[in-house]
């Protein structure tokens, strides 16, 4: 288990203090009841990483480069080292700008890895279609290497960017931006939209979705889940809500489905924000959602 607590994506407070409250919220106990030996990593633990909102001029489109090019090299090398051991990696954000650490990682070590983007947003924004400067909401460009390289801020150029568009699907998309809509289209990207899901139902949509990035059924498999993927109803306390989501149920059933693929290598939980909640409620709500996420997808079942 690698504990990002980090926020330098966005510009909300409150969601690095996920892994914290997943964790109090009995989540290490929990997978170790499913048969886990579980290891905690801190990568960024006694990092003195400047939340400055680095002037890097030369680079005026995206918010923070530096600190989260450092902060994700960290995650990354950290990963890595884990990997050697065959680990599964749950890794808890966090924003979703943790998962270019993550994702970098286990492709490294899976060159046939097949990627799951759980969300309400694509966040596949390059540093010249972003709007609101957000490096979580960019993530999936870099992996995927679309950036213009002359634009590529020096501190996020580590990123190999060999994640190819074939082997990623989308599953809960609904707020998604003009821009990335052109990427999606242009580099063919199989994504599941609210819609699709309504559409199909979740069951035929995953199986859809397995089917496109894997074909043969034998590679592994990540998930990289944002919480906002669920509805705001089910998990209020996130930075950038959409209503019209998935069902808790969807969502966990999805996870549950992954693990019964016996694919699966990697985890990511992302953008659990206990500040954005508006009464405990919202907290428990949003926690708890985050640790059954987890939980399905170590393999709890219902029976
Ligand atoms: N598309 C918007 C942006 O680029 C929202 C991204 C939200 N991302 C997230 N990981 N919650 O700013
Ligand atoms: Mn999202
Ligand atoms: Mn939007
Ligand atoms: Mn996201």
């Amino acid at each position: 288990m690698v504990l990002a607590p980090f926020s330098g994506g966005q510009l909300k407070y409150g969601v690095e203090k996920g892994p914290d409250f997943l964790l109090k919220h009995g989540l290490e106990k929990d997978l170790v009841e499913l048969g886990w030996d579980v290891t905690i990593t801190e990568p960024l633990k006694g990092k003195n990483l400047a939340d400055s909102n680095d002037a890097d001029s030369e680079f005026p489109t995206v918010k923070k480069p530096t600190l989260v090019g450092e902060t994700t090299h960290l995650i990354n090398q950290t990963i890595t080292d884990s990997l050697k051991d065959d680990k599964f990696i749950l890794t808890l954000g966090g924003d979703h700008s943790i998962a270019m650490g993550s994702i970098s990682a286990v492709l490294e070590k899976y060159d046939d890895l097949c990627l799951l983007w759980i969300d309400a947003h694509a966040d596949i924004n390059t540093v010249e279609s972003t709007e609101s400067g957000n490096l979580h909401g960019c993530p999936v460009s870099f992996l995927m290497g679309v950036n213009p390289p002359d634009k590529i801020p020096k501190s996020l150029s580590w990123i190999k960017g060999n994640l190819k568009p074939n082997r990623i699907a989308y599953i809960g998309l609904r707020d998604v931006d003009e821009g990335e809509k052109k990427i999606l289209k242009e580099n063919n990207i199989k994504a599941f939209s609210m819609y699709h899901i309504d559409r199909f139902g979740i069951n035929k949509v995953i199986e859809m979705a397995l089917q496109a990035i894997n074909p043969t059924g034998k590679s592994p498999l990540m998930c990289s889940f944002d919480v906002d993927a669920i509805d705001p109803l089910y998990v209020p306390a996130t930075g950038t809500p959409v209503r019209g989501g998935l069902t808790l149920r969807e969502g966990l059933f999805l996870t549950e489905r992954l693990a019964e693929t016996g694919n699966l290598v990697a985890l990511d939980v992302v953008e659990c924000n206990p500040d954005l909640a508006q009464n405990e409620t919202h907290v428990l709500d949003t926690i708890s959602a985050g640790c059954a996420i987890a939980r399905c997808a170590l393999g709890e079942t219902l029976l």
